[in-house]
């Protein structure tokens, strides 16, 4: 690897991290946390360490969604919500996805070098959600541009003033779906939105304001975490050719292969958290309302956790990674992730004899869902 590769690869100040400072001050109130235990530690401990980090005025706040909310209102949310992701729902997408993987995958044939965000990575996740929220076909690239806006300000939306384009785009966005979900109140539809509409417990019913904020965190949480493990996957077949030939051999590998990609290359590669007190990680103090940074994609290398953690085994098992996250934020994608993965993956190995990237750029690894373009050459079966 040249010197100019090795500046930007993150996987090296990740090893570095957890060697020299495995709990680091990084700014002013802000610190990175790199190995395994300390994560596990910080994403576990939900009283210590809140999810609540935004610094807005209350006021100005939108409804908390869940993932930056803690109990009790976590609770509730996670409750209502939990249901409509149930294995067997899940399931039940298998024959949408496989039919829409298939679809992507038989354009690509006829294109032997191409940007596999575009022609896959990308397109599957975001077609899959907008199903399941009842997004009809013609609005899916009205739906892929507001996902796009809102995701790529997703930190000024919680810690500053977004800009004028995303608001906008949240704003176009809240109209069609509430529009959606009166309809779905009128006439119930049995897809993802509608059973959140109409799921009832001795919590209540989720109000329009939490659907909303719901619909919004399924395209900042559901799509680029998914893009970023079909683009890992892919970049996995280019650095270890021999996992391409094992797979079509016994594509019963694929469910280690994915939990593997999960670890290798995690594509939610670090998470945040505000200290409720005062408090100490690994012998460090660290005092209240500081941001901590538990760094998944370094954990996940941790050479005290995983044997050989920089070679990927395809059949590793046990595999203890953080790659979803640990404790009451555990992801609730989970498995509709390892489904896309695993059908992504099978139809690229059946389907394509050899896969290279055509740059070798690990600069965009660390961002959430990975790189933003990836070229790569096909050769199909
Ligand atoms: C490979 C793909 C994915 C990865 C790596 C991933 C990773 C994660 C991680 C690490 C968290 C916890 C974050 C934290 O504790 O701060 C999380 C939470 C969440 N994820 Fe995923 N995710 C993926 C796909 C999905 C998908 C497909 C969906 C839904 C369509 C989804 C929905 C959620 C939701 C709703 C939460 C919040 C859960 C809560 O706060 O209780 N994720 N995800």
């Amino acid at each position: 690897m040249s010197e100019t590769e090795n500046q930007v690869d993150p996987y090296l100040d990740y090893a570095q991290a957890r060697r020299e400072s495995p709990v680091a001050r990084v700014g002013e109130g802000r610190w990175q946390i790199a190995r395994h235990s300390d994560v596990n530690q910080v994403l576990r401990d939900n009283r210590t360490f809140s999810s609540d980090v935004s610094l807005r005025p209350a006021e100005e706040r939108q409804t908390p969604g869940m993932l930056f909310s803690d109990p009790p209102v976590h609770n509730r949310l996670r409750k209502l919500v939990s249901r409509a992701f149930k294995p067997s729902h899940i399931e039940a997408q298998r024959p949408l996805i496989s039919a829409q993987c298939t679809q992507l995958i038989d354009a690509m044939k006829a294109q032997p070098r191409l940007d596999l965000v575009t022609a896959l990575a990308a397109p599957l996740p975001v077609t899959v959600i907008a199903h399941m929220l009842g997004v009809q076909d013609g609005d899916i690239l009205l739906f892929k541009r507001w996902s796009d806006a809102i995701f790529s300000n997703i930190g000024d939306i919680l810690f500053a003033t977004p800009s004028p384009e995303a608001e906008q785009a949240g704003a176009e966005m809240d109209t069609y779906f509430i529009d959606r979900i009166e309809e779905l109140r009128r006439n119930p539809i049995n897809h993802l939105l509608g059973r959140l509409v109409e799921t009832e417990t001795d919590e209540g019913m989720l109000s329009n304001a939490e659907l909303l904020s719901f619909c919004r965190l399924l395209l900042i949480a559901g799509n680029e975490t998914t893009t970023g493990l079909i683009t890992a996957s892919v970049r996995i077949f280019d650095e270890f050719p021999e996992t391409l030939a094992q797979l079509k051999q016994d594509p019963k590998l694929i469910p280690t292969f994915i939990e593997e990609a999960l670890r290798f290359y995690s594509p939610f590669s670090a998470t945040i958290r505000r200290t409720t007190c005062d408090t100490e990680i690994a012998g460090i103090k660290i005092p209240k309302g500081h941001l901590v940074m538990p760094m998944m994609a370094s954990a996940n290398r941790d050479e005290s956790v995983f044997d050989q953690a920089d070679q990927f085994l395809i059949d590793r098992d046990p595999n203890p990674h953080l790659a979803f996250g640990f404790g009451i934020h555990f992801c609730l994608g989970a498995h509709l992730a390892r489904l896309e993965g695993e059908i992504a993956v099978a139809a690229l190995s059946k389907n394509f004899r050899t896969i290279k990237l055509i740059e070798k750029d690990r600069s965009g690894m660390s961002n959430l869902g990975g790189p933003s373009e990836l070229q790569v050459f096909l050769e199909p079966v």
